[in-house]
C-alpha cells in the first residue's frame, strides 16, 4: 500500500509505518461533529476511497458523533486490509448536547480504549492519542497519570503505540519518561504557527506531527499568498496549504477532513505538489 505519491512514508517503530498523506474522519460525523453523517453513502464511499487510494492511516475517535464515525468506519473497512492503521484518541465524551466533555481519570481513559476496541472491532488499537487540552491550546497539567493508564493496557497488548494531543513542550517531556511517543497531534497549519517548536522537536526525535486543522478546520484558510502560488501551480489553495505542510517538516504527517470524495480526491493528489523554495517563503510569510 505504501506509495510515494501519498507524500512518502515514515516508519515510527518496527510495526509502524506509515503514508504521510492520511485521512481525518470526523468531518463524517452530522453537523458540529454530532449525530449522524449528512450523507451516510458518501461517508461510507470516501472512506473506501481513501485506501483504494493508498490512504493507510486514518485519524478517528469514538467522541466524534459521538460513535458514528468509528461505526462507520468497521462498517466501511472490516475486516481491515493488511497495513492500514486507525489512530484514535480518548479523553473526552460527549453531553447529550453535543458539548464537549472531558474524560481524563485513569478508569475512564481505560474504559475508552475497550469502548474503542469493541467498536472498531479490533483486537488491540495501532495507536491511541491521549487528548490532553481544548482544541483552542494545550494547558500545562501533569499527564503522568493519565497517560500511565495508557501505557498500563499497552504493555497488556492492547494498545501497540501512544501519542499525545493537544499537547505542551513539557507535557511531551514529561510522558517519555513513561513510554515512547510515535505521534504528537496539535493545531496547527501554514497560518496558525505557534507550534513551530513542536513541529521541529519532532523532527529531531522522530515523532510524527500530525497537524490537526490543515486546512483551518472550521475556520477555512483564506490568504493571498496561498491564492497566487496556487494559481501559479495551476492548484487550488487547499492543495497549497496540505503541500506546505508536507514540505514544513520531515515527520508531518497529514489528516486532512473531508466527508466529499471530491475532496478528497484534491487532498490526496496535493501530496504530489512541487513547491519551489521561492513559493515556500511566499507561504511561510503567511503564519508570521
Ligand atoms: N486532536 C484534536 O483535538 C482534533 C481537533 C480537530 C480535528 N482533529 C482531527 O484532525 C482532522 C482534520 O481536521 P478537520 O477535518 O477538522 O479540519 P481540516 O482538515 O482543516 O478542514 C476540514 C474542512 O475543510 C473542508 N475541506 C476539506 N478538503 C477540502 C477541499 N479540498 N476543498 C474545499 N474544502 C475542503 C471540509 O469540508 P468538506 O467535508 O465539504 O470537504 C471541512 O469543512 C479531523 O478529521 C480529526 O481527525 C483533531
Amino acid at each position: 500500500m505504501t506509495d510515494r505519491t501519498l507524500g512518502g512514508t515514515l516508519k515510527l517503530a518496527d510495526d509502524f509505518e506509515i503514508n504521510r498523506m492520511g485521512y481525518g474522519a470526523m468531518q463524517l460525523a452530522g453537523p458540529h461533529v454530532f449525530g449522524p453523517p449528512r450523507d451516510r453513502d458518501e461517508a461510507i464511499a470516501v472512506l473506501r476511497e481513501a485506501v483504494e487510494l493508498g490512504v493507510d492511516h486514518i485519524d478517528t475517535a469514538d467522541f466524534y458523533g459521538p460513535y458514528t464515525v468509528n461505526d462507520l468506519i468497521k462498517e466501511a473497512l472490516y475486516p481491515y486490509p493488511d497495513g492500514l492503521r486507525i489512530v484514535t484518541k480518548v479523553g473526552a465524551r460527549r453531553g447529550e448536547d453535543g458539548s464537549w466533555i472531558f474524560r481524563r481519570e485513569p478508569e475512564d481513559l481505560k474504559a475508552q480504549v475497550h469502548e474503542n476496541l469493541r467498536r472498531l472491532g479490533m483486537e488491540a488499537l495501532d495507536a491511541v492519542n491521549l487528548r490532553v487540552g481544548a482544541v483552542e491550546g494545550p494547558q500545562d497539567e501533569p499527564l503522568s497519570e493519565m497517560f500511565g493508564a495508557l501505557a498500563e493496557l499497552q504493555r497488556e497488548g492492547l494498545i501497540r503505540h501512544l501519542g499525545l494531543s493537544n499537547v505542551t513542550d513539557a507535557q511531551l517531556t514529561e510522558v517519555q519518561a513513561i513510554a515512547p511517543v510515535v505521534t504528537v497531534q496539535n493545531l496547527y497549519n501554514v497560518a496558525r504557527r505557534q507550534d513551530d517548536g513542536m513541529v521541529d522537536r519532532c523532527a529531531a526525535e522522530g515523532i510524527a506531527y500530525a497537524a490537526f486543522f490543515p486546512l483551518g478546520g472550521f475556520t477555512p484558510l483564506q490568504s493571498a499568498a496561498l491564492d497566487e502560488v496556487a494559481r501559479l501551480l495551476g492548484a487550488t489553495p487547499h492543495q497549497v496549504a496540505l503541500a506546505w505542510l508536507l514540505r514544513r517538516s520531515p515527520t508531518t504527517v497529514l489528516i486532512p477532513g473531508t466527508s466529499s470524495r471530491a475532496h478528497l480526491r484534491e487532498n490526496i493528489a496535493a501530496a504530489q505538489l512541487d513547491l519551489s523554495a521561492d513559493a515556500m517563503t511566499q507561504l511561510d510569510a503567511i503564519g508570521r
